[in-house]
């Protein structure tokens, strides 16, 4: 039965609650054809990535609940833009952006150890270390010292310089551009309304993994946009698994998702399994009533979970609230570091643990995730490494990489502009 009959009818359904396209739908719009390689393959298509896309576009660059406080910032290392970004709570509560750099000299404000640095301020001041500037965490510059010895010095637009920033559901998004083409709630548009209303932000307890692995950042958003690897892949990681069913495709603009069902688990413990918790009892079983309205309409019971791919590379895995103590969900996100270079990070995230049951079960999600993503990550240099040899010239596409067909035609229209 629909649980869903008798709550309000979701606009743009079908009569099973769905929003998405079927698989004929898909084909019709999206094509059969295989698609070229060529914009893995190349340099040049990277470099135009990067001043049209990157420089450009929307990016998740960190979550709100890393910064809770006032004075707290996280300082993000992003050399596709060739940036380092200070993303700060400002005294007044409020998430801002700037490029982590010392309006003096260029010095970093914030000195950085890895791709992402965190810290607090004190007493919302930064002050740079080479001669001691300091700057509010409004990004106003604040003092400097020997200030008498410049003879001449506009403190008022020697501010931190800002970059463009807004949140979504508690996902901190910057955009590079001097003036943005779009709003962050425009550019993610229905999309983003479609899932908005998750529980995101409770759950605050955030598990990273995070590898640098030698391919195009697009071999490895694709072998992270696809369900066909499943029974293959990860045999030995998720036995059990006959196949996948990639169903209710939604494309929305440059975003698309699909519902991801596990043929063959069709039981609450078995379909736990994927996201590797073990069911105790009711009050930590999947609460399918925390998904999105319109997500798994029908209630199935091998439902896996949702996969919205946010352009261009912000991957979220909605689960059915698998975990402890009632949601849980997964995100993947693909940094070029160079054309052949790039880092993955994958983040498990859980309302914080009660007890020491709860904090075992996390342990074991956590256990469970790493080795299915070792077996993700072990493809992608040899992918990655098969393409620049040249001996193939396409991707031969089935309905279920319908996301990598959509994103590869996305880009194309992107670097077209
Ligand atoms: S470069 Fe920052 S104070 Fe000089
Ligand atoms: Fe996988």
């Amino acid at each position: 039965m629909n649980e869903l009959s008798g709550n309000t009818p979701v606009p743009g359904a079908d009569a099973f609650g769905h929003l998405g396209r079927s698989t004929q739908q898909i084909r019709s719009e999206l094509g059969v054809e295989p698609v070229s390689v060529a914009a893995i393959r190349e340099p040049a298509v990277y470099a135009l990535e990067r001043e049209k896309i990157f420089k450009r576009t929307w990016l998740k660059v960190a979550t709100e609940w890393e910064i809770p406080e006032k004075g707290d910032y996280k300082v993000k290392e992003m050399p596709v833009a060739d940036a380092s970004v200070l993303i700060v709570r400002g005294k007044d509560g409020k998430v801002r952006a700037f490029h982590n750099v010392c309006t003096h000299r260029g010095n970093k404000v914030v000195p950085t150890s890895g791709f992402e640095t965190f810290g607090k301020s004190r007493a919302n001041v930064l002050s740079c270390r080479f001669h001691g500037w300091v700057f509010s965490t409004d990004g106003s510059l604040r003092s400097v010292p020997m200030e008498d010895g410049f003879g001449k010095l506009d403190k008022a637009c020697l501010g931190l310089r800002e970059i463009a920033c807004d949140i979504w559901e508690g996902f901190v998004f910057i955009n590079f551009a001097d003036k943005p083409e779009q709003s962050l709630a425009e550019f993610l548009g229905d999309f983003g309304k479609l899932f908005a209303g998750y529980p995101y932000a409770e759950a605050t307890s955030a598990f990273r993994y995070a590898t640098v692995l030698e391919c195009n950042w697009k071999v490895a958003l694709y072998a992270f946009s696809e369900g066909y690897h499943v029974p293959t892949i990860h045999a030995g990681s998720l036995p059990g698994f006959r196949g996948i069913e990639h169903s209710d495709f939604k494309l929305i603009g440059p975003h698309a998702s699909s519902t991801i069902y596990g043929l063959g688990m069709e039981s609450a413990e078995s379909t736990a399994q994927f996201a590797g918790v073990l069911h105790a009892d009711a009050e930590h079983g999947p609460r399918p009533d925390l998904l999105p309205p319109g997500i798994n309409p029908m209630r199935r019971p091998d439902f896996q979970f949702e996969l919205p791919n946010i352009f261009p590379n912000f991957l979220i895995h909605l689960a059915a609230g698998c975990g402890y103590p009632g949601i849980a969900y997964f995100t993947h996100q693909f940094w070029p570091l160079a054309h052949g270079r790039t880092l993955w990070e994958g983040v498990n995230y859980f309302r914080p643990a009660r007890n020491a049951a709860e904090r075992v079960a996390q342990l074991h999600t956590n256990a469970i995730h790493r080795n299915a993503w070792l077996e993700d990550t072990g493809t992608m240099e040899d992918t990655f490494t098969g393409i620049r040899s040249g001996a193939i010239d396409d991707m031969f596409l089935m309905d279920q990489e319908f996301l990598i067909r959509h994103a590869a035609r996305t880009l194309d229209t992107q670097l077209a502009r």
